[in-house]
């Protein structure tokens, strides 16, 4: 069973209720990071510890919400080893596990409705990485820079 870490701030609060409803009565054990209510509050705080669980195989994949998705794909990609997409269409999100293989999903709380975000989050939870060896040799570019920028 995969465990997903969750996260928004309060522009993603409503959908990431609703998300981690679906995600349970999909049979995914969910690790909440917050926020808890609409209460207007910083997104890294949340993001940060979120995307972190990922990055130290805490959990398996993470999922995180702000008003536009941004602000919160911002904050997930200074973590190293994480690879975030923001994605607003169901198309992306199979696109993206399959070419980059993101292990953090961002999705825009205020500007993608609610139906489209829980369609993306099952595509992008139900699509495998393609292993085709020039996405591979992309993301080893991409880890190549994370060690490059972290010296
Ligand atoms: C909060 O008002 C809003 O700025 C935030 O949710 C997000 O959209 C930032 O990128």
């Amino acid at each position: 069973m995969k465990k997903i870490s969750l996260a928004s701030d309060h522009g993603g609060y409503e959908q990431k209720e609703a998300v981690k409803n679906f995600l349970l009565t999909e049979g995914y054990e969910v690790k909440d990071f917050g926020v808890y209510s609409e209460e207007s509050q910083d997104y890294s705080d949340f993001i940060y510890p979120a995307a972190k669980a990922v990055a130290d195989k805490e959990v398996d994949c993470g999922i995180i919400l702000c008003g536009t998705g941004i602000g919160a794909s911002i904050t997930a990609n200074k973590v190293r080893g994480i690879r975030c997409a923001l994605v607003t269409s169901v198309e992306v999100a199979q696109l993206t596990r399959e070419h980059n293989d993101s292990n953090v999903l961002a999705l825009a709380g205020r500007t993608t409705d609610l139906d489209t975000n829980l369609a993306i989050v099952k595509t992008w939870l139900d699509t495998e990485f393609s292993h085709d060896e020039r996405h591979e040799r992309r993301i080893d570019k991409i880890s190549k820079i994370e060690d490059k920028e972290n010296r």
